[in-house]
């Protein structure tokens, strides 16, 4: 009965939209950003919305009220929102990619030591040292295991949450993202909260995840197999029981691989509640990621916030109007959204990259234009944000574009980003003057960069003294 209503609104969504290609609403845009958020976690595309149906499946089935329902609806699409904040301190434990190692953390069972997660360790912890210094490392994860995760946790719950709350969601989802990793017996984390005293939605969104991420990899007999293992230790037995129900009638997981995928998550959103997407809303959303984009790494603190700045100024300064200005904006706040496909083993690396980690890098703003072209009018901005590294002459990345492919805005977020990336401090260096980053630059103008959008950047430097980060 459920999949019979689901689909006949998800029908109702798909022809809505097909008749109005230009609506955009505050959960489409959600919906297309939790594909930056699956990349960070090493998630399968699609993780969060398919945790999102399995979620308001089991809530629906446990009898929540629309508010709960609409507060679980996008604590179940914004549940990884605090994951870029703890990548940094994830690769310095483990000492290579960190991506790998939460992917890992999902399939396995990470509060038990068993043979699967020492031969991680042993494959995978600080394998480029010496192996003494790889034994010790491990020694040290081993013996600082529960501290570690408390704090790689309380990172992770505590910019959810704060995520959540920028968007101008309710306390209901911020809880339920706060408290996702809680475990019905007191052994999860942050607060090491027990039973009833876990939010109800944290506990729907915890165990949604797991069983999403089962199902994907091993099927709905596996998915089955560890919610129950696990039921009455991690989960809540009522939740699990629910779950169940859902599964014997086959109605947990049906249509979750539907090419129409996102309309059927569309059609989840409790219709009193919807919310609506007018500009400034829009804009604070593209603030908010622009924040999950630089919390990744400490090089690159503030820089998607400092290039929409400098952008927007250049932009202004060249004659752009209103409108113009409003896109090249959002442009600059999420042009590195892709970003949150690569380790910090790379973006933290403090020596050269090598070809892999280089060609891994290069692929940023593919997934940039992957993720940005998902949003319904973000057509425009997912192009000028996935050229930021283009060049006049094809010697840019990732698509190799020439002058002619180049569009005005796309050549001043280029010298944007070139600017506020060579002005600040890197793993590898220490922040440039202005001076230097200009002789940098202009060694490619005009074969590379827009000789008209350097002079702006030379004049509004000598005008205004433009601010490095
Ligand atoms: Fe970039
Ligand atoms: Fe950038």
């Amino acid at each position: 009965m459920i999949a019979t209503a689901e689909r006949a609104a998800a029908k109702s969504s798909r022809s809505q939209s097909s008749s109005n290609p230009e609506q955009v609403t505050f959960s489409s845009i959600i919906a297309a950003l939790s594909f930056a958020l699956d990349l960070t976690e090493g998630a399968q595309p699609g993780h969060a919305l398919r945790t999102c149906l399995i979620g308001i499946r089991i809530g629906t089935e446990m009898g929540l009220s629309q508010d709960q329902l609409s507060d679980l609806y996008y604590a179940l699409l914004l549940k990884d929102a605090g994951c870029s904040s703890n990548a940094t301190r994830l690769y310095q434990i483990v000492g290579g990619d960190e991506i790998r190692a939460k992917a890992f953390t999902k399939t396995n069972d990470w509060t038990r030591f068993e043979w699967k997660q020492i031969q991680f360790l042993l494959r995978h912890v600080h394998a480029q040292d010496k192996i003494a210094n790889r034994f010790k490392a491990i020694g040290d994860m081993i013996k600082k295991s529960s501290q570690n995760a408390e704090i790689l946790f309380r990172l992770r719950c505590n910019q959810g949450a704060q995520v959540v709350r920028d968007l101008g969601l309710g306390q209901g989802t911020a809880d339920a993202v706060y408290n996702l990793d809680e475990h019905w017996n007191g052994l999860g984390y942050p607060d090491r909260l027990s039973g009833d005293a876990i939010p109800l939605l944290a506990r729907i969104v915890s165990i949604s995840q797991t069983l999403e991420v089962f199902h994907q990899q091993y099927g709905p007999a596996a998915a089955l197999d560890c919610i129950q293992r696990r039921s009455g230790r991690w989960f809540d037995p009522l939740v699990v029981r629910a779950a169940v129900s859902l599964m014997r009638r086959n109605a947990l997981f049906v249509d979750i691989d539907s090419p129409v995928l996102k309309h059927y998550v569309a059609s989840l959103e409790p219709s009193l509640r919807s919310l609506p997407a007018d500009p400034q809303t829009i804009d604070s959303i593209c603030v908010a990621f622009a924040g999950v984009v630089d919390a990744k790494s400490h090089s690159t603190y503030m820089h998607s916030t400092e290039v929409a700045r400098i952008a927007v100024e250049l932009g202004a300064y060249l004659g752009l109007n209103d409108s113009e200005l409003v896109t090249l904006r959002r442009a600059g706040l999420l042009h590195d959204i892709g970003k949150l496909s690569v380790p910090n083993s790379i973006l933290d690396k403090p020596g050269k990259l090598d070809a892999s980690e280089w060609a891994c890098v290069k692929m940023h703003p593919h997934y940039t234009y992957e993720i940005l072209s998902r949003i319904p009018t973000f057509g425009e901005i997912a192009n000028i944000s996935a050229s930021h590294h283009e060049k006049l002459d094809g010697s840019g990345y990732y698509r190799g574009l020439m002058a002619d492919d180049l569009c005005y805005m796309s050549r001043i977020l280029t010298v944007a980003d070139m600017f506020e990336a060579l002005s600040a401090n890197r793993p590898y260096r220490g922040p440039m003057s202005k001076a230097d980053v200009l002789n940098i630059l202009r060694k490619d103008v005009p074969h590379a960069i827009d000789p008209t959008v350097f002079a702006a950047l030379e004049s509004i430097i000598e005008i205004n003294n433009l601010k490095v980060a």
